[in-house]
Formats: structure tokens, C-alpha cells, sequence
């Protein structure tokens, strides 16, 4: 039995076509990837109890630079992407527009259509376009650090680090190392981020981090935009690789040349399409994954995916590094872009759930994800998702921490976040997230945003956790249930996820409704599973 062209047809046609779930026990040998290991001795059931000490992570993502940026550009476009150069609306302004005189005049005194950058690491301001004011040329114009429908201008990706850079100084703190969980290329149409603007969004952003963060190692993914074409992926194993290669190679030399990786983890850079594993000086071990692999948008994900879901390799490379950290008591991060449940296969997903759930809790202490730009985490509970009660605190399995982006669009604040680890287990003790008010900006003659602190997730939702115990998946199932009770949890949560947005979603009037069952998912079919019986519909964040 055979799977493949439903899901083709489910995905890629939109065509009505019903889909298994891959839950049930009639498929159960067909969606299982047990075979790659041996069963969970009981010493393996519990976590690790965190030490006394930590020490301190970056956690960075989904940057998305938009190299065509242009100061005065048209924000409020009807093209796929605005603030560039091409950027139109299909209504061009009203005779008599003036959009500094819909403004105070302190506001129009102070916009910010600065043409500035960083140079030498240092913010210089270039120089005002006059145009915008003297022609009426846009309805909204760009401005200098970013706008709220647009990705990011270069200058806030270097903000954003310097901000990290000022940071450790004013805190006497040190970043051992960083993550990044992906999305270098901005979301504009295809034709406009081919190969050439996608490889120089990479080199771009890289170099940038480089030259902030110094001799901080980042360990990086690479997500849906970060490759050419766009979000495909081919697999070795059927001869679909020499086109992708490109990136595999510019990614192994680039990490190796900026010292963040050695030479035999960049030959497996090159192997398993930009994922890989390092062991960090004090022995935690980091495996980072190509999501592509699982993405719906992948074509090629598509190919034989019923009977060899692991036609990649990706299943087998993870549980190989698993089991080896396993039979030495080491732990282990994992970090790929798009989260299990957001915009990956359902057949794919489930066999991570289950990776993940059998190399818990004691080998894997964590799981990162990017991809959705918003600030949320998603936990693994045993089952298939379609009985609410089954969440309970014995049911809880892993979970994993999506980071919020950089880029603003849409209608987000841009934010990094840091992490305080136990120096033992490699556990998070706590994350603390900055964020930026990219409206305040606007009108304050493009003077740098200023970064601030959001809040720590320890503190935040004020849960009685004893101060010993990690923010393991036990502690966010206690957030997600007092979410689930107090309309005043949802909105503190939906604020985090997007950092105090001025387009804030309203809890109140039912914005929220489907993220207890986002936050208690860890799968694409446990999600839907879950939407059904809570009768609620997605609105993916
Ligand atoms: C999902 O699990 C529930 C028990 O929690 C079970 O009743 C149901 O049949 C399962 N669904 C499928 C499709 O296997
Ligand atoms: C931290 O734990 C170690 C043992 O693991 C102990 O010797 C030490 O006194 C503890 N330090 C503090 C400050 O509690
Ligand atoms: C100034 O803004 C206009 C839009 O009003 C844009 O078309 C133009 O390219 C910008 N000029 C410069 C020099 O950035
Ligand atoms: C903006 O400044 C950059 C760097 O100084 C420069 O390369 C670019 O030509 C300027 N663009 C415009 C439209 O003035
Ligand atoms: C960002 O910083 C890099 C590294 O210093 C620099 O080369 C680049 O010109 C800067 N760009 C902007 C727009 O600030
Ligand atoms: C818009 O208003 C400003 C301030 O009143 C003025 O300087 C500018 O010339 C006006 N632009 C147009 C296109 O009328
Ligand atoms: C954006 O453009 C539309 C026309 O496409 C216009 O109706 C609307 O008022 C504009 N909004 C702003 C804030 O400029
Ligand atoms: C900064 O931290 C180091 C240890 O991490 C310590 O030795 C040093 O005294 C601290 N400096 C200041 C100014 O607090
Ligand atoms: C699909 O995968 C199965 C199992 O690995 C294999 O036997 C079969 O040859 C594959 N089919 C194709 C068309 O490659
Ligand atoms: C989380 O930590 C607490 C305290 O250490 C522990 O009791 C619990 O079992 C842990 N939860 C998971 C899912 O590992
Ligand atoms: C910016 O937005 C925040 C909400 O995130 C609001 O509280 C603040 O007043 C706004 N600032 C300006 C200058 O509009
Ligand atoms: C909580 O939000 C729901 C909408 O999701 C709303 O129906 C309900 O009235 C709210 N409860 C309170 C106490 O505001």
C-alpha cells in the first residue's frame, strides 16, 4: 500500500483527497521506524537531575534579509513583497496624498527615511530620501530599520548583533556559543530570489553574525528559504542531489572558514545536505537537521515517501548519533527549522515524534525550531492527539522551543533570545528574550532601536517550579494547561509570541482559540487530530 500521490495530490493539487492517519493501528507497520533501534531499557526513562552551575547559549533565527530594501520603498504594496525597489501598490496614491501630512508634526519632523548602515561595526546615518516627501510616490513609505510588512533590512540584522555584542559587555557575560535555527533569504517571489540573490543572502548574513559574535562558534540550520529553488531538497539516494550540492559545499566551507565547525563535521555538512552533529567543548552534543527533507513544499519529499520515508538518510544519521550519546550517558540538543508540526508531512513527522520520544528524556535535553516567527513551544505527549484528556502530566514526553524571528514580518517585533544551561545535563534552566519596538523607530530621525528585555520564561507565567528543576517539557505542560484556563495566560503568551505587536491578536474575541491545541502538538497529524476535537480551526500561531 502506497501513500505517496494522496499526499501529492492533498498537498500540492488542492484537490480533495483524504489522507490516512498515521496513528492508526492499521498502518501501524507501515509508519514505523522502530527497526532503527533496539527497545528503551528502563535506566533510559528518567532525566539526568541538572548540577548547581550554568553558562550561557544564544539562541538567533529567521533573519531573512531583504538585500533589495530601499529607504522609501512602498510598504503597503499589493506585489508579493514590498519595501523594494519593485515594490507597487495597484491603486497609486490619491491626487493630494500626503503621507507626512497624515502624521503629527513631530512624527513628520522625525521620519525616519535615513539611507544609514553600519560601518566598521559602527551605525553611521546616510541620507534622507526628500523624494518621498516632495513626490508622494508610496502610500507607506520603508523605513530605515524595518517596516511591519516587510523582512529585514540588512541594517537591523546588524543591529540585532550589536545589540547581542553590547549586551555581554554591559553584562559581563559571554555567549559560549549561538544557534541559529534557520532562514537566511527574504520571502519575495522565486524569480527574485534565485541563485544568485539566495547564495548572497547566505555569504551576506553570515559574514555579518561573524564579524558581531567573533569567536562564538554558531552551529546553524538551514531553512526553507535557504536553498535554490526554493525549499526543494533532492535526495542522494535516488541520483536527485548534483543540483542542491552548491549549497551543501558553500555551507561546509563557509562554517569551516569562520571556525565554527572542524573539518570532519564540514565533510558531513557536505553529506547529510547541510545537517551534522558537534560535540561542544563541555560535551553536549548538537545535531542539526535539513527540515526540507520534510517539508510539504519539497517535491522531491514526496517520492516513494510510504514505503522509504527515511529515503534521505536523515532518520538514520539521527537515531545513529542518538544511540551512540545513549550508550555513553552524553546528551543531546536537536535543532531543525520547521517544527514537526508546522508545514511538515504527516508521515515524516510522526517518525520524528517517535525518534524523539524514544530518546527521551535522558538523551535528548532539548529541541530548537525556527520557521514560524513566532515565539512558541510544542509539546510531545504519548498518543495521537485526538483525546484532550490524554495530555496529562504522565503523558508528557519532550517538547521543543520555537524561536521568534528577527525579521518583523508580520507585524512582529524583532527579538533574540538567550539561554542559561545547567553545565551538567545540558538542560535550560531558563531563557531570557530582548525584543526591539520596531515602532518606535519611525519617527525618531532613524536613530538605532533600541533592544529591551521582554521576559524570562521562568518568571513570566508564574508557575510554582521548584528553582532546581529545568524548564523541561513537565514545566510547559503547566503553562499550556493554565493557558487553557485563563483567557489572561493565552494573551500573555500570544504577547510573547509576538512580542507586543501593535497588531496584537485578542484572545478575548477568539484569536487564541486554536493554540492550546498548537502548543499541546509536537506532530502535523497529532495537531489536526487535536483541532478536530476541540472543534477549532487553525490559525497557525
Ligand atoms: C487515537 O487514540 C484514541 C485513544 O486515545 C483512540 O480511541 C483512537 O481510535 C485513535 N485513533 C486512531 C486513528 O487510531
Ligand atoms: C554545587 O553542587 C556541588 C555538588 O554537585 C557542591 O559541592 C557545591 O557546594 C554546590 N554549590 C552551591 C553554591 O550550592
Ligand atoms: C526614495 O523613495 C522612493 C519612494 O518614494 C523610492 O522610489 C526611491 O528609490 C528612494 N530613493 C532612494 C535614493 O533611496
Ligand atoms: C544607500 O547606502 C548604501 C551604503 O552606503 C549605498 O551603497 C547605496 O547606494 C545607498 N542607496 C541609495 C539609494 O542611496
Ligand atoms: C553590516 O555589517 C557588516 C559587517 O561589519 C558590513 O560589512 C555591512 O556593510 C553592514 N551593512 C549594513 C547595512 O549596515
Ligand atoms: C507634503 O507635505 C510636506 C509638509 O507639509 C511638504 O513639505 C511637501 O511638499 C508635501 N508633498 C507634496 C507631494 O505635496
Ligand atoms: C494601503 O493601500 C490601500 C489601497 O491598496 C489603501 O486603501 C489603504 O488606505 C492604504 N493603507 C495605508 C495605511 O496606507
Ligand atoms: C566578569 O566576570 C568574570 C568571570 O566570569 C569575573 O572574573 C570578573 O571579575 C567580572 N568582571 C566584572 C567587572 O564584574
Ligand atoms: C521504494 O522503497 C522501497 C523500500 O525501500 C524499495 O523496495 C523500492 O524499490 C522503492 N521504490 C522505488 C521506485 O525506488
Ligand atoms: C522535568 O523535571 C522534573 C524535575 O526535575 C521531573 O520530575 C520531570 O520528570 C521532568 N519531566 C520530563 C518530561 O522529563
Ligand atoms: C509601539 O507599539 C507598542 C505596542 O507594542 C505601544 O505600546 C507603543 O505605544 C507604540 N509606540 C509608538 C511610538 O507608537
Ligand atoms: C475568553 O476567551 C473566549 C474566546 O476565546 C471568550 O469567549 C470568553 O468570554 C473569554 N473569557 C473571559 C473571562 O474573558
Amino acid at each position: 500500500m502506497s501513500f505517496d500521490a494522496d499526499y501529492y495530490c492533498y498537498y500540492k493539487e488542492s484537490v480533495e483527497c483524504s489522507l490516512p492517519d498515521v496513528y492508526d493501528e492499521k498502518y501501524a507497520d507501515l509508519f514505523d521506524i522502530s527497526y532503527l533501534w533496539t527497545e528503551k531499557d528502563d535506566k533510559y526513562k528518567v532525566a539526568p537531575e541538572p548540577g548547581n552551575e550554568t553558562f550561557n547559549v544564544l539562541h538567533i533565527s529567521d533573519f531573512h534579509v531583504e538585500l533589495d530594501y530601499v529607504v522609501g520603498g512602498e510598504a503597503n504594496c499589493t506585489t508579493n513583497m514590498c519595501c523594494n525597489g519593485r515594490a507597487v501598490n495597484k491603486l497609486s496614491v490619491p491626487n493630494g496624498y500626503n503621507y507626512s501630512e497624515l502624521l503629527t508634526d513631530d512624527e513628520a519632523e522625525g521620519l525616519s527615511l535615513y539611507n544609514s548602515s553600519y560601518i566598521d561595526g559602527v551605525f553611521v546615518k546616510g541620507s534622507f530620501n526628500q523624494s518621498v516627501i516632495d513626490n508622494a510616490l508610496v502610500w507607506e513609505p520603508a523605513s530605515t530599520f524595518g517596516t511591519y510588512t516587510c523582512d529585514a533590512p540588512e541594517i537591523l540584522i546588524n543591529n540585532s548583533l550589536v545589540a547581542i555584542a553590547q549586551f555581554q559587555q554591559a553584562n559581563n557575560l559571554t555567549f559560549e556559543f549561538s544557534i541559529f535555527t534557520g532562514d537566511l533569504v527574504d520571502h519575495d517571489e522565486v524569480k527574485y530570489t534565485g541563485y544568485e540573490m539566495t547564495k548572497k543572502s547566505e555569504e551576506v548574513i553570515f559574514r555579518d553574525i561573524k564579524y558581531q559574535l567573533k569567536d562564538i562558534p554558531v552551529y546553524s540550520v538551514m531553512g526553507n528559504h535557504d536553498n535554490f529553488p526554493y525549499g526543494e531538497q533532492g535526495m542522494q539516494k535516488y541520483g536527485f542531489n548534483n543540483m542542491f550540492d552548491w549549497n551543501s559545499e558553500l555551507m561546509s566551507e563557509l562554517w569551516l572558514d569562520y571556525d565554527w565547525i572542524d573539518f570532519e563535521t564540514a565533510q558531513e555538512v557536505k553529506e547529510h545536505y547541510c545537517g551534522f552533529s558537534v560535540t561542544t567543548k563541555r560535551g553536549l552534543k548538537i545535531i542539526a537537521l535539513n527540515s526540507n527533507v520534510f517539508y510539504f513544499k519539497n517535491h522531491y519529499a514526496y517520492i516513494n515517501m510510504t514505503k522509504d520515508p527515511d529515503s534521505f538518510g536523515h532518520y538514520s544519521f539521527l537515531v545513529d548519533e542518538l544511540l551512540e550519546s545513549e550508550s555513553k550517558g552524553q546528551r543531546v540538543w536537536i535543532m531543525y527549522h520547521i517544527p514537526a508540526s508546522s508545514d511538515a508531512l504527516p508521515i515524516h513527522s510522526k517518525l520524528m515524534g517517535d525518534i524523539i520520544e524514544r530518546f527521551s528524556p535522558y538523551t535528548i535535553a532539548a529541541v530548537f525550531n525556527g520557521h514560524t516567527h513566532y515565539d512558541q513551544f510544542q509539546i510531545l505527549y504519548q498518543g495521537n492527539g485526538s483525546d484532550s484528556n490524554a495530555k496529562t502530566i504522565d503523558n508528557v514526553v519532550q517538547h521543543t522551543w520555537i524561536m521568534p524571528s528577527v525579521s518583523p514580518n508580520y507585524y512582529l517585533n524583532p527579538s533574540w533570545r538567550y539561554m542559561e544551561v545547567d553545565t551538567e545535563t545540558f538542560s535550560v534552566m531558563n531563557a531570557y528574550t530582548y525584543y526591539a519596538k520596531l515602532n518606535e523607530t519611525f519617527y525618531n530621525f532613524s536613530n538605532e532601536p533600541e533592544y529591551e528585555f521582554e521576559y524570562s520564561s521562568r518568571e513570566a507565567y508564574d508557575i510554582d517550579w521548584p528553582e532546581s528543576s529545568p524548564l523541561n517539557a513537565t514545566y510547559w505542560h503547566l503553562v499550556a494547561e493554565k493557558m487553557k484556563d485563563k483567557n489572561s495566560t493565552m494573551q500573555m503568551y500570544s504577547d510573547f509570541s509576538m512580542r507586543y505587536s501593535p497588531e496584537p491578536d485578542l484572545c478575548d474575541e477568539g484569536d487564541c482559540d486554536s493554540f492550546w491545541c498548537y502548543v499541546t502538538s509536537f506532530t502535523t497529524q497529532q495537531y489536526a487530530n487535536c483541532l478536530t476535537a476541540e472543534g477549532v480551526s487553525d490559525s497557525s500561531s
